[in-house]
């Protein structure tokens, strides 16, 4: 079979598409699923590159969809045959997350997609969105749940409301399309018009060219009337975080989703308590968020955006182009 593997020390040049076994037949609770998509993240990058040490040869990519060739004993909820998406924290169930690393996460810690079949535990996997096509699932269990969580979940966002989202990425595209089937009034961020004009094509009430406006907190309350937005989704961390503080409204909340600008930085504390807004951090969601989202996206109209789908043993194109930064939303790969 054939797989996407990283060998050490990282990078593209390095990644290997090798061969691994067939993993054979599913014991009881697990369910074989033949994969046929995956999409890229920003954190399959990181590791590709071996930023994030993993070992030799581990199979990269955190997510997949595929359909299910058998079962074992005891699988319930799941039929032979069924459309199924991974989840990028396979133990985190419900409740809060079970661990603060990535040790248990597939593509990282744990063998990924980024092969022909898998045999894993049925609970690693939820049902795909009706009607949506296996690459347009594969966008769902990293960057789609992570959106999801930041506006709903932790969110709790209402009609009305204005959201902030940096970037046109993929976390900030999901975002983008959320916030608007919420109500929500949308302002995103960008280094590129033809990308914003894209964003408000999808629905964006405003957007505000990053690179132009160095200040660009001052771009988002003139839009606000001057109250600022009432949640950011912020991808970009530590260099931007500053400028989202000045941006969000007395009381609002900044939902830290993303480190693009470092790991680490200063924090205007005192602006930050000054306007009493919450800060929190989170990292995508649980199983049971999935299966949460997956309903929601059953009663929707929203496809996610794909700008680009590669074959599989192209991958090293697909990350690439992510690499570039030219892309809008979300990138794929076809096994
Ligand atoms: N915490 C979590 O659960 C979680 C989950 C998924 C992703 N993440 C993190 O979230 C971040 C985004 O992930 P992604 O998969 O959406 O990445 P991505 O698809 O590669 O998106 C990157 C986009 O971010 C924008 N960007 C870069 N620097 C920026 C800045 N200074 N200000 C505003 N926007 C900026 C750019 O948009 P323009 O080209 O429009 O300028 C760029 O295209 C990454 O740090 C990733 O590791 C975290």
């Amino acid at each position: 079979m054939k797989a996407i593997q990283y060998r050490s020390p990282g990078g593209l040049s390095n990644l290997n598409i090798g061969q691994t076994e067939d993993p054979g037949v599913p014991a009881a609770g697990e369910i074989r699923v033949k994969i046929h998509a995956c999409s890229l993240n920003r954190h399959d990058y990181n590791v590709a590159l071996g930023l994030l040490p993993v070992e030799n040869g581990r199979i990269l990519m955190s997510d997949g969809a595929g359909i299910i060739e058998a079962m074992g004993s005891e699988v319930s909820g799941f039929a032979i045959g069924d459309r199924v998406v991974s989840t990028f924290f396979p133990d985190w169930g419900q409740g809060d997350a079970p661990l603060a690393t990535f040790a248990r996460t597939t593509g990282d810690g744990l063998d990924g997609y980024g092969v022909e079949t898998v045999v894993r535990s049925a609970n690693w996997f939820t049902h795909v969105p009706r009607d949506w096509s296996l690459a347009e699932a594969a966008t769902l269990p990293t960057a789609g749940l992570t959106a999801w969580r930041a506006l709903v979940t932790e969110g709790h966002i209402r009609a009305g409301q204005d959201v902030l989202v940096l970037g046109t990425g993929g976390v900030a595209i999901f975002a983008l399309q959320f916030a608007k089937r919420m109500g929500a009034r949308v302002i995103v961020t960008s280094s590129s018009d033809e990308k914003l004009e894209r964003a408000v094509g999808l629905g964006a009430d405003f957007g505000v060219n990053y690179r132009r406006q160095e200040n660009w907190s001052e771009a988002v309350l003139e839009l606000t009337e001057g109250r600022g937005v009432d949640l950011v989704v912020e991808t970009a961390g530590p260099g931007t975080l500053p400028q989202s503080i000045k941006a969000t409204r007395i009381g609002g909340r900044i939902v830290l989703v993303g480190v693009l600008t470092g790991l680490s930085g200063q924090v205007p504390t005192l602006a930050l308590m000054g306007r009493q807004q919450t800060l929190q951090g989170i990292t995508v969601g649980s199983r049971c968020h999935q299966i949460e989202m997956i309903r929601a996206l059953n009663a929707m109209d929203l496809r996610p955006v794909i700008d680009a789908t590669y074959p599989f043993t192209r991958i090293v194109e697909a990350f690439q182009f992510q690499e570039s930064g030219r892309h809008f939303g979300k990138i794929c790969i076809e096994c």
